[in-house]
C-alpha cells in the first residue's frame, strides 16, 4: 500500500496549503481543517508587502496568520500548523516536505497578477523567477522527499488565450500528415503572469513524465466571492477582497464602482470573454481532485470554472443587481490598457470536475447585491483613484497612477525583490 492509498483509507489527509495566507488559500485551509485534514498552512507574506509596495489593499481587513489560526482553534477546536517559508528558498522548502511528508500539497503560492507582471522589467522577472523557481524547488523536494505526495497546482484559463476553437481540457487530439497524437492543448498568454503558469505545466508535466510524480494541474476562471462557511464564521477569518486595477478582478471592480455609483469601467469593446466561479466551487474543485488523486505518473490537467461570460454580460449583470437595490449607474469604455481579443469566439470545456461530482453554484443577482451591499458599508474605505483608473498598460508598462502609488523600489536592499534570494532555509514556525 502506498502513503496515498494508506491516507485515502483512513479519510484523513495530510495537506500542505502553499500561499495560505492569499486569497483562496486562506479558504482553502480553513476548509480542509473543518472537513477534518491535517493541514500545513505556508506562505512568505509577500503579498502583503506586494500591496504596501504598489499602495494597494485588501477592502477586508486581513488579520496576521497567527491571529487567523489561534481564532480557528478557539471557535472549531481545531489545529492548523502555520509556517512561514519562501518558495524560492529551496533549503526551506526541502525542510518543509522532509519533515511534513504531505499525502497532498495545494500550491496557490504565486505573483498572481498580469497588470503587476507588466509593471516593468523587474516586475517581469520578479513574476517569473518567484513563480518557475519556487514550483522547480518543490518538484524536486517532492520527487526527493514525498515521491507518492500528490500536488494540485492553481494554473488559469488565461494559459489557453482566446484560440478560434473549442479549448479542451489540457490536451488536443491531433492529426497531423496521417498520423494522429494526443498533445497538450496550445498556450497563448495574454501576459508575463500568464506566461508563467504555462512555464509551471510544463515543468510539472516533465517531472511527472520523468520522475512519475502525481499531479493535478487546475485551469482556474476568475473566482469571485467571500463568502465560506467558515470564513462567515467570524470577522478574523475574513479573506481577502482586492478591488483595484492591479489585484481586482472585473467582477470586483463593477460591484465596488456600482456600489459608490460611479460608471462601471469596461476595458475595450467589452466582448472579452472568460470563465468564472464561486470561491465555495474552487473549494469544492479542489477537494475533488484531492479526494480523487491523479495517478502515478499522470498530469491531469481540469479546467475549473462553471460558467462563461463577456465582460459586457458582467457589467449588465451588475447594473441589474445595482438598479433593483434602487440606483442607477452606467457602464463607460475605457481604451484598452491591456493587449488582447475584444471580440473573439469562446468556448471552453470543463467537464472533468463536473464528472467528479461538482456541483456548481451559478453567478445570480443575490450573490452580486450581497456584494455590492458589502462593499457599500466600507465605502469611506474605497480609493476612487485605484478603483476608477488603469495603472498599468501592456505596451508602455506602469503609468502615472502606477508611479504615484508605488513607494518601495524592487530592487532596493531588503526590498521585495530581493526576498527569497537570501534565504537560510530556516522555516518559522508557530504552534498556537
Ligand atoms: N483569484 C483568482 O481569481 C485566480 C484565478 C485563477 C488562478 N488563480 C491562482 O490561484 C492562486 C492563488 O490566487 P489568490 O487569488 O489566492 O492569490 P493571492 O495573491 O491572494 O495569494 C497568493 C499567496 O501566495 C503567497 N506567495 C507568493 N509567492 C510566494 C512564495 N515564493 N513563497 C511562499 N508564498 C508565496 C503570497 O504571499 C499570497 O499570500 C495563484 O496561483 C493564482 O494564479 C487565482
Amino acid at each position: 500500500m502506498t502513503r496515498m492509498q494508506m491516507a485515502q483509507s483512513r479519510g484523513t489527509l495530510k495537506v500542505m496549503v502553499l500561499g495560505a495566507d492569499g486569497y483562496l488559500g486562506w479558504p482553502m485551509s480553513l476548509h480542509l481543517s473543518a472537513l477534518g485534514h491535517q493541514v500545513t498552512a505556508v506562505d512568505n507574506l509577500v503579498r502583503r508587502q506586494w500591496d504596501e509596495h504598489g499602495g494597494t489593499r485588501s477592502l477586508a481587513p486581513i488579520r496576521s496568520m497567527e491571529r487567523r489560526v489561534a481564532t480557528w482553534q478557539a471557535l472549531s477546536g481545531r489545529y492548523i500548523q502555520w509556517a512561514q517559508a519562501d518558495l524560492c528558498d529551496h533549503e526551506a522548502v526541502y525542510d518543509l516536505i522532509g519533515r511534513h511528508r504531505p499525502d497532498a500539497v495545494i500550491h496557490f503560492a504565486e505573483q498572481r497578477s498580469a497588470p503587476f507582471s507588466m509593471v516593468d522589467r523587474e516586475h517581469a522577472v520578479l513574476t517569473q523567477m518567484n513563480n518557475v523557481l519556487g514550483t522547480l524547488n518543490l518538484l524536486f523536494a517532492l520527487h526527493e522527499l514525498a515521491p507518492d505526495c500528490h500536488l494540485v497546482k492553481l494554473g488559469t484559463m488565461g494559459e489557453y488565450g482566446t484560440p478560434n476553437i473549442d479549448i479542451e481540457e489540457g490536451y488536443l487530439e491531433v492529426e497531423h500528415n496521417g498520423r494522429r497524437d494526443r498533445l497538450p492543448y496550445p498556450k497563448q498568454p495574454g501576459s508575463f503572469y500568464h506566461l508563467s503558469k504555462v512555464h509551471d505545466s510544463h515543468n510539472i508535466m516533465f517531472a511527472c513524465r520523468i520522475w512519475g510524480l502525481r499531479a493535478t494541474d487546475l485551469n482556474q476562471g476568475v473566482v469571485y466571492g467571500l463568502a465560506t462557511p467558515e470564513c462567515g464564521r467570524h470577522p478574523d477569518l475574513q479573506t481577502r477582497f482586492d478591488y483595484d486595477s492591479v489585484w481586482g478582478t472585473a467582477l470586483n471592480r463593477f460591484c465596488a464602482q456600482a456600489a459608490i455609483g460611479e460608471p462601471l469601467t469596461v476595458y475595450g469593446k467589452g466582448g472579452q470573454t472568460r470563465g468564472y466561479l464561486d470561491i465555495r466551487d474552487t473549494l469544492a474543485c479542489i477537494t475533488l481532485a484531492l479526494e480523487h488523486p491523479a495517478d502515478p505518473g499522470e498530469f491531469r490537467v481540469f479546467n475549473q470554472f462553471t460558467e462563461q461570460f463577456s465582460l459586457n454580460e458582467l457589467a449588465e449583470k451588475v447594473l441589474a443587481a445595482r438598479a433593483k437595490l434602487g440606483l442607477q449607474t452606467r457602464v463607460e469604455h475605457l481604451p484598452n490598457p491591456r493587449v488582447e481579443n475584444e471580440d473573439h469566439y469562446y468556448n471552453a470545456k470543463h467537464q472533468g470536475l463536473l464528472d467528479l461530482g461538482l456541483q456548481p453554484h451559478l453567478l445570480e443577482e443575490t450573490l452580486l447585491e450581497g456584494l455590492i451591499t458589502w462593499v457599500e458599508e466600507r465605502v469611506g474605505d474605497l480609493d476612487p483613484v485605484l478603483l476608477q483608473r488603469p495603472s498599468v498598460d501592456w505596451r508602455t508598462g506602469g503609468n502615472a497612477v502606477w508611479r504615484r502609488y508605488a513607494t518601495q523600489s524592487l530592487e532596493a536592499p531588503g526590498g521585495v525583490l530581493a526576498l527569497g534570494e537570501a534565504g537560510d532555509g530556516s522555516v518559522e514556525e508557530v504552534a498556537i
